[in-house]
C-alpha cells in the first residue's frame, strides 16, 4: 500500500502532481511520501505490539539515510540501526535519541567504536573476537562498560539473492555456530563490555516466513544454552530482512512475522529489537525520470532515460525488478509494446528493464520507477560525473527538496591540482 496514484490521469505523490515536482526540481529525482512512511511504520510497529512483544523498531538507516526520512520515522518512535559513523551522525542529526540506536556491521573501526561509546548508544552488535577486544579497550579507556550483543550466524538459508544473504556459515557475518559459547565466554571476561544479548540477521528481501522461524528457533536454543552458562541474555536483536513486493512476490505480512517471533521467542522475557529497512521505506519512494530519446533498433526499441545505473543501482547489481509506469496515465485500450529501458551511462549493465511492456512514450515524457525508496538514493554514485540527484519529500499537498542536486562546482570542490603542475 502506498500513496503514489493517478488523479485525473496524472501520477501524484499524495496530493502533489509528479509533473509539478519535475518542473520545479528537474529530472531525475527521488520522491518520497510521508503518508506511506507513516503507514508502513504504524503497520509494522502495530503488528509487533499486537503480538504482545516488548519491541524496539530500529530503522536500518542504510536503506535510506536521508535525515528527513529518518526524522519522519523517529517522530513516530523509531530508533535507528546504523553501520558506520556517518549513519550514526545522520541518525543523531535526525533526532533519534542515542538510547534508541544500535550499531551493527562487520568492520567498525576503533574511531567509530569510540564515537559510538562516547555517544552512549543503546548497544553495539559485535561480530568477531578482535572486535570484542577492541571495543572493550575503547570502552574501558572511557571508563564505561558498553552494552553489547554478539551477532551469531545461524547457518540458515534465507532463500534470497546471493549478494544479500548473510546468515550462511560461508558468509562473512556473525560468529559461527560452533564457536558461540567460547566467544560469549571471552566477552564476559572483558572489562569494558556488558553482554546483554544476541543479534541475528539472515538476509534481506525475504519472501518466505520459514527461514525466519528457523533462525528464531536457533536463537531460542542459544538463549537456553547461554543462560545455563550464566550469561544474562536480556535482549534479542532479530535484524531486518522482511521483503516487499517489487513484482509479483507475496512476502509474509508484518502480522505473520510478529506472530512467528512471539511463538518462537515471546516467552523468554527478552526485549526485542528489530532492524527493518526496506519494509519501512521501499514502497514509500519512486524515482522519476524523463525520456531523452526513443531509439529504434532492428530488434529492439530502446527508451533512453535521464536516470542511470548510478542513480538506481539495483537492476545492474542484483538484476532487480522495479515497476516502471508512465507519469501520464495511459488511456483505456492503450496497446503496450515491449521496450528496453536504459540509462545514458557507458555500460550495457545500465539497463533498467529488458523487453518491458509499456505504453508508447516519446522524448520528454516522464516515467516513474516504483519501490525505489530503499537502497536507491542510498546506493547512488556520481559515476560518469553525474551529480547525485535530488530527493523530495511530499506531505499532503506540500513538497520539499530534502537533498539538493549539487552543482558541478560543488562536485569538484574537494578535488585539487597538485602544485607541481
Ligand atoms: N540489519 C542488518 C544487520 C543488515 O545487514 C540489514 C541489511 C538490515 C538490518 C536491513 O535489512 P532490510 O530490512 O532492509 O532487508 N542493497 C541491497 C540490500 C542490502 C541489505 C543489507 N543489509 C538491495 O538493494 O537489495
Amino acid at each position: 500500500m502506498n500513496h503514489f496514484h493517478y488523479i485525473d490521469g496524472e501520477l501524484h505523490a499524495e496530493d502533489v502532481a509528479i509533473a509539478r515536482i519535475a518542473e520545479a526540481v528537474g529530472t531525475p529525482f527521488y520522491c518520497y511520501s510521508t503518508a506511506t512512511l507513516e503507514r508502513h511504520y504504524a503497520v509494522f510497529a502495530g503488528a509487533l505490539g499486537a503480538a504482545g512483544l516488548d519491541a524496539t523498531v530500529c530503522f536500518a538507516c542504510k536503506a535510506n539515510p536521508n535525515i528527513a526520512v529518518i526524522h519522519t520515522l523517529a517522530r513516530l518512535g523509531a530508533g535507528a540501526d546504523v553501520v558506520s559513523e556517518g549513519e550514526l551522525r545522520q541518525a543523531l542529526a535526525a533526532g533519534v535519541p542515542p538510547e534508541r540506536i544500535v550499531f551493527s556491521g562487520v568492520g567498525k573501526t576503533r574511531a567509530e567504536l569510540d564515537f559510538a561509546v562516547a555517544t552512549g548508544i543503546l548497544q553495539i552488535n559485535v561480530e568477531s573476537e578482535p572486535e570484542l577486544r577492541m571495543l572493550s579497550e575503547v570502552a574501558a579507556a572511557r571508563g564505561v562498560r558498553m552494552p553489547v550483543s554478539i551477532r551469531v550466524n545461524p547457518d540458515v538459508d534465507a532463500g534470497t539473492h546471493a549478494k544479500i544473504t548473510t546468515g550462511k556459515k560461508e558468509n562473512k557475518f556473525g560468529i559461527e555456530w560452533n564457536r558461540i559459547r567460547e566467544v560469549y565466554n571471552l566477552a564476559g571476561s572483558l572489562p569494558g563490555l556488558d553482554v546483554v544479548g544476541i543479534a541475528c540477521h539472515i538476509g534481506s528481501q525475504l519472501t518466505e516466513i520459514e527461514p525466519f522461524r528457523q533462525a528464531f528457533l536457533r536463537v531460542r536454543d542459544l538463549v537456553d544454552m547461554l543462560r545455563a552458562d550464566g550469561v544474562d541474555i536480556r535482549r534479542l536483536d532479530l535484524g531486518g530482512g522482511l521483503g516487499v513486493p517489487y513484482d509479483d512476490e507475496t512476502p509474509p505480512s508484518p502480522t505473520a512475522y510478529a506472530e512467528i517471533m512471539r511463538d518462537t521467542l515471546g516467552d523468554l522475557g527478552c526485549r526485542v529489537i528489530v532492524e527493518p529497512g526496506r519494509l519501512l521505506v521501499g514502497n514509500a519512494g519512486i524515482l522519476v525520470s524523463r525520456v531523452i530519446h526513443v531509439k529504434e533498433g532492428s530488434t529492439r526499441t530502446f527508451l533512453i532515460v535521464d536516470a542511470a545505473m548510478n542513480d538506481l543501482m539495483r537492476p545492474a547489481l542484483y538484476d532487480a525488478h522495479h515497476a516502471i509506469i508512465p507519469v501520464a496515465e495511459p488511456g483505456p485500450g492503450t496497446v503496450l509494446a515491449a521496450v528496453d529501458v536504459v540509462g545514458p551511462v557507458c555500460e550495457t549493465g545500465d539497463t533498467f528493464a529488458r523487453q518491458r511492456p509499456l505504453p508508447p512514450m516519446a522524448a520528454g515524457d516522464l516515467l516513474a520507477f516504483g519501490t525505489a525508496g530503499a537502497y536507491g538514493a542510498a546506493m547512488s554514485s556520481t559515476y560518469n560525473t553525474r551529480p547525485l540527484i535530488p530527493e523530495v519529500l511530499v506531505r499532503g499537498a506540500e513538497f520539499k527538496v530534502v537533498r539538493a542536486r549539487p552543482s558541478f562546482e560543488q562536485m569538484r570542490a574537494l578535488e585539487s591540482l597538485p602544485d607541481w603542475f
